[in-house]
C-alpha cells in the first residue's frame, strides 16, 4: 500500500469527480444528500452528463461537518468512559483481521480480492465472512434478511462469538461510498490498509467515520415527540430502547458519525455476554418497523451496544491520525488543510461551470440561436484564469499537506503526541 500513499496526493486532484460520482451513484439530485442512509442494495439513477459538466451547485460542503472547538470540548466532557480501554500487543505485533461484510446478493464484492489480498490469507492475515442478505444458499447468510447490515453484523457476532480474530472490520459492500473517509478518497480499500490494530485495541470500538455530519454533535433525542423527516426513527426509538434495553434508561442524545461502519477488538466484543448479542438480533427478527427504520436505529445504537456510551464522537482529527496514521499536527493544523481542500472543490467546480457556460454560448452563437444565447449568463471577464491560478496553487499545497500528514503518521511517537497519549521510546502504534 505504501505506492498507493504516495500516490495519494496526486489523486486528490481527481478527487471532485470522483466524489461527484460517488454521489451520484447513491443519491437523488436535489435532496440533501448526505442526510440519505447508505442502505445494502440501495440504488440509483445518476444525473446526466450535462448536469455534472454544468457544475450546479451539488458539492456537498462538508466544512458543517467540522466540530467548533466548543462542541468538541462539550463531548469530551459528556463521555462519560464506562469500560476500560484494551492493551495493544508488544510493538511489531501481528493481529488477526476479519472483514464482515453485508451485501446484496447482486452486489460485486471481487474489490477485496483484487485490492487487498496482499492482506488476506495466505499472505496476510486477515479473513473475510461476506453474508449475502438475500440469499439462504450462500455458505454465510442471516436467517432474514431483514434490517439491512445490522442483521448481518449481529448474526456474525452469534455465530462466531468463540472464534473471533483480534480485530472485527464491519463494512457495506461497496468499495466507495460518500460516507467513507473523504481524506482516504472514500475508498474503503484505503480505510481497512491504514486501519491501525493498535487503536482499535486501545479504543475496542471505532467508528470508521472520521466526519461528525451527519450524526455527532447530537443526534437523535429519543424523547423526542415530533416526527423529524430527517431522523424519522427517532419517534420510535424510546418504544425500541425499552425493548431492548429493559434495565437501562433512556438517554437523552444518541451520536456517533453515521452508517454502521465500525471495527471492534475481540475483547470488546466479548465484554458484552453472547446471550445479549442473541437478544439483540431477536428483537430485529421480530420488529415490526421498516428495514429503514430498524437499520436507521442501529447506526446509532452500535456504540452504546459495545461501549455503553451513548455518544461517541472523537475529533476528527485524532480518528485520522491514530486512527489511520494521517497526522496534520493537531486540530489548527487539520481545519486549515480541511479549509484549502474545501476551496481548491470550491474554485474547481466553479472553474467547470464557467466551461460549461462559455461552450452553451458558443454553441447556441454558432447555431444562430442569438436569443438563446443572449438569455446566457456571461462568465465575468478573466474569472477563469484567475481560478485556473488559484487552482494550482490550492492544489499544490493540499498535495504538500497531505504528503506530510501521511508522512507525519509513519512514526507512532507522532500519533501519540497529536492524541495526547503517553508515549516512551520502543511503543509502537
Ligand atoms: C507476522 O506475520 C508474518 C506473516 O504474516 C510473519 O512473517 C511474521 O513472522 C509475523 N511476526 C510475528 C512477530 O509474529
Ligand atoms: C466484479 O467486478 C470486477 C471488477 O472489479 C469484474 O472484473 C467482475 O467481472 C465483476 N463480476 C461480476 C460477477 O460482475
Amino acid at each position: 500500500m505504501s505506492m498507493n500513499r504516495r500516490l495519494a496526493p496526486l489523486l486528490i486532484a481527481s478527487f471532485t469527480t470522483l466524489l461527484l460520482f460517488i454521489l451520484f451513484q447513491t443519491t437523488h439530485l436535489g435532496q440533501s444528500w448526505h442526510r440519505i442512509p447508505q442502505a445494502i442494495g440501495l440504488g440509483d439513477k445518476g444525473p446526466t452528463a450535462e448536469q455534472i459538466a454544468s457544475g450546479e451547485n451539488i458539492l456537498p460542503d462538508l466544512r458543517e461537518s467540522r466540530p467548533s472547538p466548543e462542541e468538541q470540548k462539550k463531548q469530551d466532557e459528556l463521555k462519560e468512559t464506562v469500560f476500560t480501554p484494551g492493551v495493544p500487543k508488544t510493538p511489531g505485533s501481528n493481529y488477526t483481521r476479519t472483514l464482515v461484510i453485508a451485501r446484496m446478493k447482486e452486489e460485486n464484492t471481487s474489490w477485496i480480492e483484487e485490492k487487498l489480498g496482499n492482506m488476506l490469507r495466505p499472505t496476510g492475515l486477515m479473513d473475510t465472512a461476506i453474508y449475502v442478505m438475500d440469499d439462504p444458499e450462500a455458505p454465510l447468510h442471516p436467517p432474514l434478511n431483514k434490517g439491512h447490515e445490522a442483521m448481518a453484523y449481529l448474526s456474525y457476532i452469534v455465530e462466531h462469538y468463540e472464534s473471533l480474530a483480534d480485530i472485527s472490520i464491519f463494512m457495506h459492500s461497496h468499495r466507495f461510498g460518500w460516507h467513507n473517509n473523504e481524506l482516504q478518497n472514500l475508498d474503503a480499500v484505503w480505510m481497512i490498509t491504514d486501519l491501525s490494530p493498535e487503536h482499535v485495541t486501545r479504543q475496542g470500538y471505532m467508528n470508521l467515520r472520521c466526519h461528525w455530519d451527519p450524526g455527532c454533535p447530537d443526534w437523535l433525542h429519543p424523547e423526542a415527540t415530533e416526527l423529524n423527516l430527517e431522523k424519522q426513527e427517532e419517534r420510535v426509538l424510546s418504544d425500541a430502547w425499552v425493548e431492548l434495553f429493559p434495565e437501562d434508561p433512556l438517554p437523552s442524545v444518541l451520536s456517533q458519525p453515521c452508517c454502521g461502519q465500525f471495527a471492534l477488538s475481540k475483547e470488546r466484543i466479548r465484554e458484552v455476554p453472547l446471550q445479549e448479542y442473541i437478544d439483540i438480533r431477536d428483537w430485529l427478527l421480530r420488529t415490526p418497523f421498516t428495514d429503514y427504520i430498524s437499520g436507521r436505529i442501529f447506526e446509532y445504537l452500535w456504540q452504546y451496544i459495545f461501549t455503553g456510551n451513548s455518544i461517541e464522537c472523537p475529533a476528527m482529527h485524532s480518528c485520522y491520525c491514530d486512527g489511520y496514521g494521517i497526522c496534520f499536527g493537531g486540530p489548527d493544523e487539520f481545519d486549515r488543510y480541511l479549509d484549502t481542500r474545501y476551496w481548491l472543490m470550491h474554485y474547481q467546480s466553479e472553474l467547470s461551470h464557467i466551461k460549461w457556460l462559455k461552450e452553451q454560448i458558443d454553441k447556441a452563437t454558432v447555431e444562430g440561436r442569438f436569443d438563446e444565447a443572449a438569455q446566457l449568463e456571461v462568465p465575468e471577464f478573466g474569472r477563469d484564469e484567475w481560478l485556473i491560478e488559484r487552482i494550482d496553487a490550492y492544489r499544490k499545497e493540499v498535495e504538500v499537506k497531505a504528503e506530510d500528514a501521511w508522512e507525519r503518521g509513519r512514526d507512532p511517537a507522532n500519533r501519540a503526541k497529536e492524541v495526547g497519549r503517553e508515549w516512551r521510546e520502543g511503543d509502537g502504534f
